[in-house]
């Protein structure tokens, strides 16, 4: 007999988090592993940033602040969204978080009720239906096409609407395609939810400064401005700022519903660290040049790993705008065989390919999609190149 909750029940592990556990569990046992898994920034916290979280130390900053961030945070970050995308939340409208993660799941448990369906796009970043399950709501899926660049159409949008729908989550730069959607995308979507007005916004900008080749990444609230009383936008320092561990995010949204949130956040985790507090204070209202500098490297690095992934017989590979991702076409190579056994899934294929070969890649089945992989080059240029050599001798030698 089960002693997990049904809510628990419904929730699946993490498959990011798995390759990542077994990558570094054949470090441990003494294997050369080139990962391209991770999803966070391999640049060190910035140097502003760490004297913050120092000073902040010594002077005894280590007590409980106001449940939703103290005011000091909560300025810098209506300050910082309102130089971004041009809306002023005040303080009281903001809720700073352990993580945009824990803003998104707040928003979910705040705005659904059992059976409330929210709206996702496949492929999706894995936490998203699993937030929706976790607030006992229905994760229901729109899938969207490579061929479309990964944007979604708006036959497809009226489709997946009804009267229990009460949340449409989605984030651009996109998790795991790094597409970045078009200002005509998002007005397509703002016209689609003309017809409901009962849905909530949740609009994640976790990957919004990391964008390349001179695109922008708007916000929906700047394409149809009229949607501010019903969007929560979600930023946070984890991305921008190599902050990941840190844990500091942010919403931004209409005053009941932070409320809602600040409930839940009260009656659970209560403020995210105090010492993170002062650093993203740091970060955000300090220089920006080390984030440009860490930009401009990410920007460097998709160029070599796309060029290195379009050298391999079998995959293709889209130019990401954003974020720190590429969503390879690997089907061709499903389709094949390894040491005589079909390959078939991307799951397999990982498997192979970290197991035999030493290289991890995320399979795109954890994103929902079949046939893809996603790679990260948010690691150095050695290993990306190290990692897609391996790829490309295994692609070699599959028949
Ligand atoms: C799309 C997306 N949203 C949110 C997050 C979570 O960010 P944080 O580390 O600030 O919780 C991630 C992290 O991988 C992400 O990819």
């Amino acid at each position: 007999m089960t002693r997990e909750s049904r809510r628990a029940q419904a929730v699946k592990a993490s498959p990011t988090m798995a390759i990542t556990a077994r990558a570094a569990a054949l470090r441990r046992e003494g294997k050369d592993i080139a990962s391209l898994s991770a999803g966070e920034p391999d640049f060190s916290v910035f140097p502003h940033v760490e004297q913050a979280v120092v000073e902040a130390l010594r002077r005894g900053a280590t007590k409980y602040t106001a449940s939703a961030g103290g005011p000091e945070l909560r300025e810098a970050i209506s300050d910082w969204m309102q130089g971004d995308f041009g809306v002023r939340w005040p303080a009281a409208q903001i809720q700073a978080t352990a993580g945009a993660k824990q803003a998104l799941y707040n928003a979910c448990q705040a705005i659904l009720d059992e059976g409330d369906e929210g709206v996702i796009f496949n492929p999706y970043w894995v936490s998203y239906p699993e937030m929706v399950r976790l607030a006992s709501g229905k994760p229901v899926v729109i899938d969207l096409r490579a061929e479309d660049r990964w944007e979604p159409r708006e036959e497809d949008l009226q489709r997946a609407f009804n009267e229990r729908t009460r949340i449409l989550m989605f984030g651009s730069p996109v998790n795991p395609t790094g597409a970045v959607w078009s200002e005509q995308c998002l007005r397509t979507i703002a016209r689609v939810l003309e017809k409901w007005p009962r849905v909530i916004i949740l609009s994640d900008g976790i990957y919004s400064r990391l964008v390349f080749g001179g695109v922008k990444a708007p916000d929906i609230v700047q394409v149809a401005p009229q949607l501010v009383d019903r969007t929560v936008v979600i930023n946070g320092c984890s991305k921008a700022y190599a902050m990941t561990g840190l844990r500091l995010g942010w919403a931004c949204g209409p005053k009941d519903i932070i409320a809602a949130m600040n409930k839940v956040q009260d009656a659970s985790t209560s403020n995210p660290s105090s010492l993170s507090q002062h650093a993203a204070i740091a970060a955000l209202r300090g220089p920006q040049q080390p984030l440009e500098d860490m930009r401009v490297e990410f920007e460097r690095r998709r160029g070599i790993v796309v060029e290195l992934l379009r050298g391999i017989r079998g995959v293709k590979c889209h130019v990401p705008d954003g974020a720190f991702y590429v969503f390879p076409d690997v089907s061709a190579l499903l389709q094949k065989r390894y040491k005589g056994e079909p390959v078939q899934t991307s799951v397999r294929l990982a498997e192979i390919l970290l197991e035999e070969f030493g290289a991890a890649v995320v399979p795109g089945s954890a994103f929902g999609r079949e046939g893809f992989l996603r790679l990260s080059f948010a690691t150095s240029e050695a290993q990306i190149r190290k990692a897609l050599e391996r790829f490309a001798r295994f692609a070699g030698a599959l028949e």
